[in-house]
C-alpha cells in the first residue's frame, strides 16, 4: 500500500501483538534504547525505518485500550507526524481487539481535530501539515463495523467543523443574519425546510422576552427553525435549541472589558445545533429532528431594556429582568415555549450560559440538567459514546425560591449560589409539556488561552444522542 508513514499504537504494556518483523524490531530496539515506554501518552517517531515501506513509523502507547486512551495515542500519533511532509498515513491499533466501530470514529475526530485550522480571517495561517489521507487497518472480518464508525465519525467531523467555523467567526462577520444564512445554505445543500423569522415576524409570535434583548442592538435578531425530516411526518420530532447570542457586552449590565472578546462565542450552542443538523442529515437517520435558534446580539444602547423592566414572554409569563447579561435565559425561554408547537419527543437546550457552570465543572464536563431520568441517561451515555462527556447537576424545586420577584412572574436571576442551577430552574418554567433538558456548554464551546478557539463541543454528543433516538 501506498503510504508514506505508518502510526502503530500498541495497546496493553506488552509488545506480543506485533507481528510485523520490521515494526517488531523497530519497536524492540526503540524499548532497549529507552526511547519509547508502553504507557498511554508515549510516542516514538522513526524515520525510514528498515525493512519497512513507510518513509515515517510512528510508535504510540495507549496503555488500557479504552476508546478514550485510544484516541488519545491517535491525536499523540498524528502529532509526531506533524510538520512532516506525510500526505497518507496507514494507521493500526494492536493489542486491543478487532477495529471496532468506536476505534474507526475516533481516528476521524482525531484526524480532524489535527488538520483544522481556522482561516477565515487569517488566510495567512500556515496549514496543520500534508495530510491529505488516512487508512485504518483492520481485519476483513471487521470492515462493516469499520465503514460505519468511519462514516459516523466523518458527519460529526464535518458537524463540529461547522460549528467551530461558525463560532470562531468575529462578531462582525457571525452577525444573527449571517446564522440565518448559513441556516438556509444548509437547507439547500441537504434538502431540508428552514424558514428564517426577521424583527417583524418574531414580534407577530409574541416573543417578548427574546425581543427585549434584542431591542438594544441595531443589528436585526432572527429566528430560525430549520426541519429535517426522516421519518413520517406523524413521528415526533426531537427538537434541539441553540443559544444564538452573536456577541454579549452583558447590556445594560456592561462586562468588564478583559477577555470580554470571548463572548463571540456566545453562539455556540447555536453552532452546535446547527453542527448537529448537518451530521444528521448527512447520515440519514429515520427520525425527525428541528432545530430552533433564536439569535440576536446583547448591546448597552439608547433603546436598550434596563434592569427592572418587565417583560412578557411568549408563555405569557412576565419576567422582571433584574440581570441584563442573564440574557441566554431571555431568548431561550421564548424558543422554548416555540417548540411546544412540534409535540416534541423531547428537547434539549444547549447554551453557553452561566459563567457558574464554568466554576462547578471546568473544563471537561458540559453540565446537564434534566428532571426526567431516563432522558438524562440517554444523554449521559450519548456523550460517554461520544467522548464528549457531560455531568449530571442537580435541579431540584427548592433552588426555584430564588428566582422569586415582586414585580412579575419571576426575576431573570437567582443570585451568586447555584448560579447555573438558578439558570436551568428559570428554563425549566417553560418547559412544562414535554420531556426536556438543557446543557450548559459555558465551560466546553471553548478554549482560552494560546489555543484560544471554539470546541466544536457538544455535536458529537448531540449526533449520538439523536441517532440513539433512532433506535
Ligand atoms: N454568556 C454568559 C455566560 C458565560 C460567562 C459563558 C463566561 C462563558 C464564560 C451569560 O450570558 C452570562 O453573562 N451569564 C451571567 C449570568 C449572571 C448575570 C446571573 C454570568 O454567568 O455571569
Ligand atoms: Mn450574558
Ligand atoms: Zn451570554
Amino acid at each position: 500500500m501506498a503510504c508514506d508513514a505508518l502510526l502503530v499504537v500498541v495497546a496493553g504494556d506488552s509488545a506480543d501483538a506485533v507481528r510485523d518483523a520490521a515494526v517488531k524490531n523497530a519497536l524492540a530496539d526503540a524499548l532497549a534504547q529507552g526511547e519509547f515506554e508502553l504507557k498511554r501518552g508515549k510516542t516514538v517517531y522513526l524515520h525510514r525505518p528498515q525493512g519497512l515501506e513507510a518513509t515515517r513509523l510512528v510508535l504510540a502507547a495507549c496503555g488500557a485500550p479504552t476508546p478514550k486512551s485510544v484516541k488519545a495515542a491517535f491525536a499523540a500519533g498524528l502529532a509526531a507526524l506533524k510538520g512532516g511532509g506525510s500526505q497518507h498515513v496507514a494507521v493500526v491499533v494492536l493489542g486491543a481487539g478487532d477495529a471496532s466501530a468506536a476505534q474507526a470514529e475516533a481516528l476521524v475526530a482525531a484526524a480532524s481535530d489535527a488538520t483544522y485550522v481556522y482561516r477565515h480571517t487569517k488566510p495567512s495561517a500556515p496549514p496543520a501539515g500534508a495530510l491529505e489521507k488516512i487508512t485504518l487497518l483492520a481485519p476483513k472480518g471487521a470492515a462493516k463495523a469499520v465503514a460505519q464508525g468511519l462514516a459516523r465519525g466523518q458527519a460529526i467531523a464535518e458537524g463540529v467543523t461547522l460549528a467551530r467555523e461558525l463560532a470562531n467567526r468575529p462578531g462582525n462577520h457571525c452577525t444573527p443574519s449571517f446564522l440565518g444564512a448559513q441556516a438556509k445554505k444548509l437547507g439547500k445543500q441537504f434538502g431540508l425546510k428552514v424558514e428564517v423569522l426577521d424583527r417583524k415576524a418574531i414580534e407577530k409570535l409574541g416573543m417578548g422576552s427574546f425581543l427585549a434583548v434584542a431591542q438594544g442592538s441595531a443589528e436585526p435578531p432572527r429566528f430560525i427553525i430549520a426541519q429535517y425530516q426522516g421519518a413520517p411526518k406523524s413521528q415526533p420530532p426531537v427538537v434541539l435549541v441553540g443559544k444564538g447570542i452573536t456577541f454579549d457586552t452583558g447590556g445594560i449590565s456592561i462586562k468588564p472589558a478583559a477577555e470580554m472578546d470571548e463572548m463571540k462565542f456566545d453562539m455556540g450552542g447555536a453552532a452546535s445545533v446547527l453542527g448537529t443538523l448537518r451530521a444528521v442529515a448527512e447520515l440519514k437517520p429515520r427520525l425527525n429532528l428541528v432545530v430552533l435558534v433564536p439569535t440576536t446580539e446583547n448591546m448597552p444602547g439608547g433603546r436598550a431594556v434596563k434592569p427592572g423592566d418587565v417583560v412578557t414572554s411568549l408563555s405569557g409569563q412576565t419576567i422582571e429582568i433584574l440581570n441584563t447579561d442573564a440574557e441566554g435565559r431571555l431568548i431561550l425561554c421564548d424558543a422554548l415555549t416555540y417548540a411546544e408547537r412540534f409535540a416534541p419527543a423531547c428537547v434539549v437546550d444547549v447554551a453557553t450560559l452561566t459563567g457558574a457552570c464554568v466554576i462547578a465543572l471546568g473544563h471537561h464536563h458540559t453540565g446537564l440538567f434534566s428532571a426526567d431520568d431516563r432522558l438524562a441517561n440517554e444523554l449521559l451515555a450519548a456523550g460517554a459514546d461520544a467522548l464528549d462527556p457531560c455531568w449530571r447537576m442537580p435541579l431540584d424545586e427548592e433552588y426555584d425560591e430564588a428566582l422569586k420577584s415582586n414585580f412579575a412572574d419571576m426575576g431573570n436571576v437567582g443570585g451568586r449560589a447555584g448560579g447555573a442551577i438558578t439558570a436551568a430552574m428559570f428554563l425549566r418554567r417553560f418547559t412544562a409539556k414535554y420531556r426536556w433538558a438543557h446543557l450548559d456548554i459555558a465551560g466546553t464551546a471553548w478554549k482560552s488561552g494560546a489555543a484560544k478557539g471554539a470546541t466544536g463541543r457538544p455535536v458529537g454528543l448531540l449526533t449520538h444522542f439523536v441517532l440513539a433516538q433512532a433506535g
